[in-house]
């Protein structure tokens, strides 16, 4: 991104990230589920969002199709605006990592170095890379919003695994198989790296 703003100065706020996690009583991080359109990321993060929000923690949920009915309305899906989708909620998620949300986003994010940038925007650890490992094939026979049909058919050009690239990460925290284990399996595969988390959370806190 090419900046255009000058003459601007950084504020510190004297409300911190810290002050407001300890009134939390948790930390918060970022859980980026990645995968192909079909994979579960949104079926999981909604899953385990109503977890952690029953364990009254605060979390928020960013997904691919409902923020590109606003704040990535103007954007389609060549890889440069691929790029910038996945650059503006990076920066979002970051806010909100910020502000002492726990935050979970689901986005086809295609691209290894797109996913990297928003890993090093935030203190490390805080950035928690969640693969939704589905084949094309299973996603593709799925099919739940007939979206793959479409885009055999040509009707939508430069579709993710079809007719535009997915990068696999390389080595996030957490494999889901989420082609062949149930939502419920996955989620609490997800609550467990969470809890190992909070727990060494609520210990950094104390000190
Ligand atoms: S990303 O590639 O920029 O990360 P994002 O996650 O925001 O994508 O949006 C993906 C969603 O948009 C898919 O789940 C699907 O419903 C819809 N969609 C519409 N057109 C396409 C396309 N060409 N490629 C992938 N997804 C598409």
């Amino acid at each position: 991104m090419t900046k255009r703003s000058s003459n601007i100065v950084w504020h510190t706020n004297t409300v911190t990230r810290q002050k407001r996690e300890k009134l939390n009583n948790h930390r918060s991080f970022l859980l980026w589920f990645t995968g192909l359109s079909g994979s579960g990321k949104s079926t999981l993060v909604h899953g385990v969002e109503e977890e952690l929000h029953k364990r009254q923690l605060r979390t928020y949920a960013l997904d691919g199709d409902n923020v590109r009915h606003g704040l990535c309305g103007d954007l389609g899906f060549s890889d440069s605006d691929r790029v910038e989708n996945i650059r503006r909620i990076g920066e979002v998620a970051n806010l909100m990592v910020d502000a002492g949300i726990i935050t979970l986003a689901a986005f086809i994010s295609p691209f290894i170095s797109d996913r990297k940038k928003v890993r090093n925007l935030m203190p490390p650890g805080d950035f928690i890379e969640v693969f939704c490992n589905s084949s094309l094939e299973k996603c593709e026979e799925r099919d739940v919003k007939g979206l793959y049909k479409k885009a055999r058919l040509g009707e939508i050009r430069e579709f993710t695994g079809i007719s535009s690239p997915y990068e696999k990460p390389l080595n996030p925290e957490l494999i889901l198989n989420t082609g062949e284990n149930s939502v419920e399996a996955c989620v609490t595969q997800v609550m467990t790296l969470i809890e190992t988390r909070l727990a060494l959370r609520e210990w950094e806190m104390k000190e």
